[in-house]
């Protein structure tokens, strides 16, 4: 039995246990369905082994030998990831500018950073892709047991992860894929290539682009390594079941014709503002962010118009370009408002 299965089940012990709410003394009443859900691994109807029956679910729709769920979001993914592979005075190759969790896993792992710089996409103000030749170089003159890529990138630029791969096995290294903005990729052929076969390990963060709760995400393991062990250096003993299970219904989703459907069309509502703007620059590798660029305008200017006159709040911005996210729950009336504002701009 699943997680959701498990916690739709009426329990009709008195429990004498943690939480001590008993899925029924309600002091934030909004949540009510959010306590009522909310056991602990000590109840009789053992979520943990309902945990582990969804996780082995979600390997076999990802084809991983381990997915794990995770709700403290990639970032706890990332420090599993380094923990199960190195051993305290490895050397980890990862990118200078990288999320703060690649820095701190290293750290946590008690291993030695090895820095690499990645070059601008200067008309975009972005960093551009890691070329595998740059890797290569490192594992060449290193002994680097670990290597941190991250593609796609927060504006959407994607890496060859084949080709990475291939480097890093024939220098005997582990490779950890920071996918965290690529969740959606692995229920999509109009979307880039997940690296979720290809790398060791894989992190997605559910939260960010494939509509999960805040702040759940993924950990796959490709290889024979488990990470249990790793995350249970770093997790709590009392996870949430309740955001666990939204991790069990996510991937349901996304797996379900419904979902993939919705991934098709919100590729093709973006691809028809790509192609009607013809006013605005696009640039980009994922179909869902949306990156742009107007002529005699910066990023900043760009970005203060949207927000300002428009209403319209962007992820990111540079000084060449804005960034706007897109995910499984921008919908097509959003979209639709979008395109109007772009045009008029
Ligand atoms: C590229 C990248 N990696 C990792 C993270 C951390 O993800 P999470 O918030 O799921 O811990 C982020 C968050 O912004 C990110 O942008």
């Amino acid at each position: 039995m699943g997680l959701i299965s498990l916690l739709k089940k009426k329990n009709r012990k008195l429990l004498f246990t943690t939480p001590s709410h008993g899925q029924k003394f309600f002091i934030f009443h909004k949540f009510r369905q959010f306590y009522k859900y909310d056991i602990s691994e000590t109840d009789a109807h053992n979520p943990q082994e309902a945990l582990y029956a969804a996780e082995k679910k979600a390997a076999l729709v990802y084809r991983t030998n381990y997915t794990k769920f995770l709700t403290n979001g990639s970032t706890s993914g990332i420090i599993a990831s380094v923990l199960a592979c190195t051993k305290n005075g490895d050397k980890v190759l990862l990118w200078k500018h990288s999320h703060p969790c690649h820095k701190n896993a290293v750290k946590l792992a008690g291993c030695e950073p090895v820095f690499y710089e990645l070059d601008e996409i200067e008309a975009w103000g972005i960093p551009d892709r890691t070329p595998p030749e740059l890797i290569e170089n490192y594992l060449k003159s290193g002994n680097i047991k670990a290597v941190i890529i991250t593609s796609p990138s927060y504006e959407g630029i994607v890496s060859d992860i084949c080709a990475i791969k291939n480097v890093c096995k024939k220098y005997y290294a582990y490779l950890i894929v920071d996918e965290a903005h690529g969740a959606l990729y692995p229920f999509s052929d109009e979307l880039p290539q997940s690296a979720v076969n290809i790398a060791d390990f894989t992190v997605q963060s559910l939260h960010k682009t494939a509509g999960g709760l805040n702040p759940t995400a993924l950990l796959h393991s490709n290889c024979d390594i488990d990470p249990s062990e790793a995350l249970d250096m770093i997790n709590t003993t009392s996870p949430s079941y309740p955001l666990l299970a939204t991790i069990e219904a996510n991937i349901n989703y996304l797996n379900s014709k419904k979902g993939r459907l919705a991934i098709k069309q919100l590729v093709e509502e973006i691809n028809d503002i790509k192609t009607g703007c013809k006013n605005l620059e696009f640039f980009g590798d994922d179909p869902l962010k949306i990156l742009i660029k107007k002529e005699n305008l910066s990023g900043y200017e760009l970005s203060e118009l949207l927000f300002e006159k428009y209403n319209i709040e962007d992820e990111k911005t540079n000084e060449k370009s804005t960034m706007l996210l897109c995910g499984i729950g921008t919908d097509k009336k959003k979209l639709e408002r979008l395109k109007k504002v772009l045009l008029k701009i």
